[in-house]
């Protein structure tokens, strides 16, 4: 590759005020500060049919799922923050994960995450900060041919956690976020350069 690597930074929650969307953007912050470029996706502002095999007979493509598996493509890094739902990923999240397996024309389903490295990152209002629902992504990932980090980070008590500028008010906390986001620059560019 010839081109400097780029990452995908995304949280699994539409929701505006998302503490994973804030701790997704300060580890995609350590990203930036190794000079990796990010770009971020908002399940909010591209909300996305739930699948349905009936689709495929259909021949219909969600087209904000499409642009999330454009996205993808375009993209060799993937930070991802992922809240926990019921001690797993969050419904969004899967369901974004899933549309983007779902091959088109003479793509293979895993084409757009097949050497792809992921690192994860999570937060919730409860004391295990959604460290259970990461062990579900990174096995979904590695399913799907994601290199999953084995570093991950978890920040538990979320409505504590962050200031109302979304930083998070723990010093130790900042840097952990911001060292998975560093990693992740440091592999993909050691694998792309
Ligand atoms: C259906 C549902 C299930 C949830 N299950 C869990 C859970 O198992 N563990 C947990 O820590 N929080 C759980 N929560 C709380 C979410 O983690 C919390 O709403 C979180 O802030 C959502 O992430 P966000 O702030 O990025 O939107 C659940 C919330 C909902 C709506």
């Amino acid at each position: 590759m010839t081109t400097t690597p780029k990452i995908l930074a995304f949280a699994g929650s539409g929701r505006t005020n998302s503490y994973n969307k804030m701790l997704v953007k300060i580890a995609a912050q350590g990203a930036q500060e190794s000079g990796v470029e990010v770009s971020f996706f908002d399940f909010k502002d591209h909300p996305m049919a739930i699948y349905d095999g009936d689709f495929a007979d259909q021949h219909y493509f969600d087209q904000n799922a499409r642009l999330f598996k454009t996205a993808l493509q375009e993209h060799q890094g993937l930070l991802i923050a992922s809240p926990e739902f019921n001690n797993s990923l969050s419904g969004i999240l899967k369901n974004a994960l899933d549309w983007a397996t779902i091959p088109e024309g003479d793509e293979r389903p895993y084409d757009v995450f097949r050497g792809k490295v992921a690192g994860l990152l999570s937060t919730s209002p409860g004391s295990m900060g959604g460290i259970r629902g990461l062990e579900h992504l990174r096995s979904i990932l590695a399913n799907i041919q994601v290199m999953v980090m084995p570093e991950q980070f978890v920040v538990p008590f979320s409505s504590k956690a962050f200031n109302e500028e979304g930083i998070l008010v723990n010093e130790q906390q900042l840097t952990r976020a911001k060292m998975i986001g560093k990693r992740l620059a440091e592999i993909i560019l050691k694998l792309h350069s």
